[in-house]
C-alpha cells in the first residue's frame, strides 16, 4: 500500500520563535494522538530547520525545506544547498512549487538539476506540477503537467523514483480559495499515475504517492482524499493553524 502524506508548506510565514512553538504544538498533538494514518511533514523556511529538527527528534512528524540551490556548493551568495538542508536533519525538500516557477523563473531544466542534487544529498523530493488558469481553460492542462514531469522528473532512474512524492497543484487553486473538484483532482492524479506507469512500470506507478494541493482545507479534504489516486495533500494556508492542519491529517 502506498504511503499517505500530508505536508504543510509554511511558505514565508512565521519568525523563528513562532515557527518553533508551532512545530512543538503540532508534534505534541501527534505524540498524544498517534493514530494518524498519514505521514506528516512540516516544510519550513531554511532558518527554522535546525531548531525544529531538534524538536522533531524521535517524532512521527518529518521535516522538509521548501527549495534548494541548483548548485552543489561554492560562490553562490545567498543560496542554501541540498547538502546543507540534509545536515540539519531534514528529510524532504519541495521542488518546483509554482511560486518558484513563476516568481523566480525556475524552468524544467533547472528543477531537474535541483531534484538530482537533492536526491544525491539523501533528501526525498516533493516535486510539484500543475497548470495555470489559462492552460486549463484552453484544455492544455494534461500536456503541461506531462511536460513538467517528463523534463523535471522522468530523467531519473527507476531506483530513484521511490524517493519522489509528486504534488499536483493547479496554480489557479493555490491560495485563491478555488479548489479543484474531487473529480478534477482524481482525473489528473490518474493521468499522472498513468504517465509514471508508461515511463517506469506498474509497480512503481502503484507505489508512488501523489498529493493534491491548492486551497485544501479541513472542509474539503475528506472528499478530495476519498478519491482513489489522491494520496494526501500539500497544504499552504491551512497548515498555519494547528486545528486546521491536524483536521486535514485526520481526513486521510
Ligand atoms: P494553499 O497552498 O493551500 O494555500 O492553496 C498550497 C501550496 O501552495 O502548496
Amino acid at each position: 500500500m502506498r504511503k499517505k502524506i500530508v505536508a504543510g508548506n509554511w511558505k514565508m510565514n512565521m519568525n523563528l520563535e513562532e515557527g518553533i512553538s508551532f512545530a512543538r504544538s503540532v508534534d505534541q498533538y501527534f505524540r498524544k494522538n498517534p493514530s494518524a494514518k498519514a505521514e506528516v511533514i512540516l516544510c519550513t523556511p531554511y532558518i527554522h530547520l535546525p531548531g525544529i529538527s531538534q524538536i522533531l527528534k524521535d517524532s512521527k512528524v518529518a521535516l522538509g525545506a521548501q527549495n534548494c540551490a541548483s548548485e552543489a556548493s561554492g560562490a553562490f551568495t545567498g543560496e542554501v544547498s541540498a547538502y546543507m538542508i540534509k545536515s540539519t536533519g531534514a528529510d524532504y525538500v519541495i521542488i518546483g512549487h509554482s511560486e518558484r516557477r513563476i516568481y523566480y523563473k525556475e524552468d524544467d531544466r533547472l528543477l531537474n538539476k535541483k531534484t538530482l542534487l537533492a536526491l544525491n544529498s539523501g533528501l526525498k523530493v516533493i516535486f510539484c506540477c500543475g497548470e495555470v488558469k489559462e492552460e486549463r481553460e484552453s484544455n492544455m492542462h494534461f500536456l503541461i503537467v506531462k511536460r513538467q514531469l517528463e523534463e523535471g522528473l522522468f530523467t531519473l532512474p527507476a531506483e530513484e523514483i521511490q524517493n519522489i512524492v509528486i504534488a499536483y497543484e493547479p496554480v489557479w487553486a493555490i491560495g485563491t480559495g478555488l479548489t479543484a473538484t474531487p473529480d478534477q483532482a482524481q482525473e489528473m492524479h490518474k493521468y499522472i499515475r498513468g504517465l509514471v506507469k508508461e515511463k517506469y512500470n506498474s509497480s512503481i506507478a502503484e507505489n508512488i504517492t501523489i498529493l493534491y494541493g491548492g486551497s485544501c482545507k479541513a472542509s474539503n479534504a475528506v472528499e478530495i482524499f476519498s478519491k482513489p489516486d489522491v494520496d494526501g495533500g500539500l497544504i499552504g494556508g491551512a497548515s498555519l493553524k494547528k486545528e486546521d492542519f491536524v483536521a486535514i491529517v485526520e481526513a486521510v
